[in-house]
């Protein structure tokens, strides 16, 4: 690091309930006050305390000095979340559950799921192929996201996963609510919710015996000290990928093909490539559509996380002080990475959706939808996979018109995702 040291800067919000409603409200909350205070600012949203970051040097920094600061969520997501899971843990006790649950996205694990992440790409091609009436296209790309995590990983099928769908859709409500358990009250639900899912999860997991899903994957793991982790550790992780892999997966996938329907002029470049791939893919589903095979749909994929990354930012606590891009941040402080605003820091055409930018060279801000360091994505590899399955297997069957008059903008929380859902009408390619 190099350059004069400056004190942090700060908004002067607070008690940060204006603040705090032009965060939920504005979607260039952030991009205003980074131009007016810089890369690093403090403001205070209801009472809380959060630096703000964007830019290579403060994300770069921040990884660097990883021994410095911890995991940090909001008080909601980390109850609903428990103690035992490993969003909510650091150290060494982080490291050993995320080897363990790691085991899931191994590579022998991927080609193992992808047979039935095809088989679903085909079943969604024919149910869009047979109707008649115009679909929720959305919709399909969250059904399909849940049900790879739940059918496809976790080994359940029919009843058990609708079962599980409906507690986990009163749990994610309150995730970022006011937790108070209040009889009646959402997070009161969600709590309820919570248990039902964990005792549903054990159930899974202690019929896993390898023959659906991945769960056996995680027999024998270990935790911090060397001991078996327990099974009400365990299903506290898998409650986390419930968490972590299905609003995400789902937003990048309606966001890729609102992308294409928005910038009609995009479909013949991609068509282009997509004539060289075959689908079902011939050989190991897990490479066959990799960036070296289909180098467009990757820069498609990088374009869409741009500018609608399905995690617009993440959050850290200092334990120590530390120094951001030059600017000094207190121990105790929590800070939010805002990748959303960092995509679009530059010059140049950064407001311009333009996947070819990730082939000529011209990309320039570093771009991290997975995150980095000791806490990126565990589920990256399968996302990237479900993203190119469902991209290849869909466009080379289906041709999608959008239905005129609905609202093609994005609502933003918890994960970008089309206001009217995607309306779109099929036919065959
Ligand atoms: C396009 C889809 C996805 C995106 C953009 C995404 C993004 C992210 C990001 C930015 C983080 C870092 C959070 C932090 O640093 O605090 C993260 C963490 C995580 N993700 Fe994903 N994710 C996606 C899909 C998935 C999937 C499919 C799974 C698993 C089924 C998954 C599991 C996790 C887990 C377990 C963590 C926590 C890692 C830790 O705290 O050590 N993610 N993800």
């Amino acid at each position: 690091m190099t350059g004069t040291l400056r004190p942090l800067p700060t908004t002067g919000a607070v008690t940060g309930v204006f603040e705090a409603v032009g965060f939920f409200r504005d979607p260039d909350f952030a991009s205003r006050r980074f131009q007016e205070f810089g890369d690093v600012f403090e403001t205070t949203l209801i009472g809380q305390r959060l630096v703000f970051i964007r830019g290579e040097q403060a994300i770069r920094d921040l990884f660097d000095q990883s021994d410095a600061v911890q995991g940090w969520w909001p008080k909601s997501v980390q109850t609903l979340l428990g103690s035992r899971s490993l969003a909510n843990r650091n150290g060494a006790a982080h490291k050993a559950r995320r080897r363990v649950v790691g085991q899931l996205f191994a590579t022998a694990a991927l080609r193992r799921y992808s047979p039935s992440i095809v088989a679903m790409v085909d079943g969604l091609a024919d149910e869009l192929l047979q109707s008649d009436a115009d679909v929720a296209l959305a919709d399909r790309m969250r059904r399909f996201a849940f049900a790879v995590i739940a059918t496809t990983v976790l080994g359940l099928d029919g009843d058990d996963r609708d079962a599980l769908f409906t507690d986990f859709e009163i749990w994610t409500k309150a995730l970022f609510s006011v937790p108070l358990a209040i009889p009646g009250s959402p997070f009161a639900r969600a709590l309820e919710a919570r248990s039902r899912l964990l005792n549903r999860l054990q159930t899974v997991l202690q019929e896993a015996d390898g023959r659906r899903g991945g769960l056996d994957l995680l027999s024998g793991g270990l935790d911090e000290a060397g001991v078996p982790l327990t099974d009400e550790d365990l299903v506290e992780q898998l409650l986390l990928l419930l968490f972590a892999g299905y609003e995400t997966t789902a937003s990048s996938l309606s966001c890729l093909m609102r992308a294409l329907l928005l910038h009609q002029e995009l479909m013949p470049w991609l068509q282009e490539e997509l004539d060289q791939l075959t689908w079902p893919p011939q050989d190991d589903p897990t490479s066959a559509f990799d960036p070296n095979r289909a180098p467009r749909l990757q820069a498609l994929s990088s374009e869409v996380m741009r500018m609608t990354p399905p995690v617009g930012g993440f959050f850290r606590q200092t334990i120590e002080p530390i120094t951001l891009a030059n600017v000094e941040i207190p121990a105790g402080r929590v800070i939010q990475v805002a990748l959303a605003a960092s995509n679009r820091q530059g010059d140049g055409d950064l407001e311009t959706f333009r996947p070819q930018r990730h082939l000529d060279g011209s990309s320039q801000p570093m771009l991290l939808p997975f995150g980095g360091g000791e806490r990126v994505c565990l589920g990256k590899a399968l996302a990237e996979l479900e993203i190119r399955l469902m991209t290849v297997g869909l466009l080379k069957r289906v041709r999608f018109s959008p239905v005129s008059g609905q609202n093609l903008d994005l609502q933003l929380i918890p994960s970008p995702s089309p206001k009217d859902g995607l309306m779109v009408s099929s036919a065959p390619r």
